[in-house]
């Protein structure tokens, strides 16, 4: 997989959670989707950020994208942290599920539509193949490092 359809990948799998969310309305499912949800959103972010952002930097064209970029993944943990206090059967709970579903979509559809073709064309077939390498390395490294912290 490139790093293009890597990142897509999670997009998807982030996707499928909040369909499944929208149709529980047991509290315990819910609860668990949302851990899932929260857990893969900040994993996602984090590893973005360490890897496929820093190489946004040295270009340009794509340096321009970042500010917003950062700001939307703000806006999206602030969410989580709220939502994560909510209990999963409140309205408010509903309420930000879909602000944060909505901040998602918009943030996904900008990465996939304005930021991929940009990268794509200011790097390498080199460059990309090392950072889709990156990305996977990292995102292994932090998932055990969460697995650890569990126990
Ligand atoms: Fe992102
Ligand atoms: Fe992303």
């Amino acid at each position: 997989m490139d790093i293009f359809e890597t990142i897509k990948h999670d997009h998807r799998q982030v996707e499928e959670l909040f369909s499944e969310i929208e149709k529980t309305k047991d509290s315990k499912k819910l609860s668990s989707l949302f851990h899932k949800i929260y857990q893969e959103l900040n994993l996602h972010a984090k590893v973005e950020e360490l890897t496929f952002y820093p190489s946004m930097r040295e270009y340009e064209e794509t340096e321009e994208l970042l500010e917003e970029a950062e700001e939307e993944h703000n806006q999206v943990k602030i969410l989580l942290e709220e939502l994560q206090s909510l209990s999963p059967t409140s309205s408010e709970f509903k309420e930000k599920i879909g602000k944060l579903k909505t901040a998602v979509q918009h943030h996904v559809q900008e990465e996939e539509e304005e930021v991929f073709p940009k990268v794509r064309q200011s790097m390498s077939e080199e460059e990309l193949d090392e950072l889709s390498q990156e990305f996977e390395e990292t995102k292994s490294k932090l998932q055990k490092e969460m697995a650890g912290t569990k126990k």
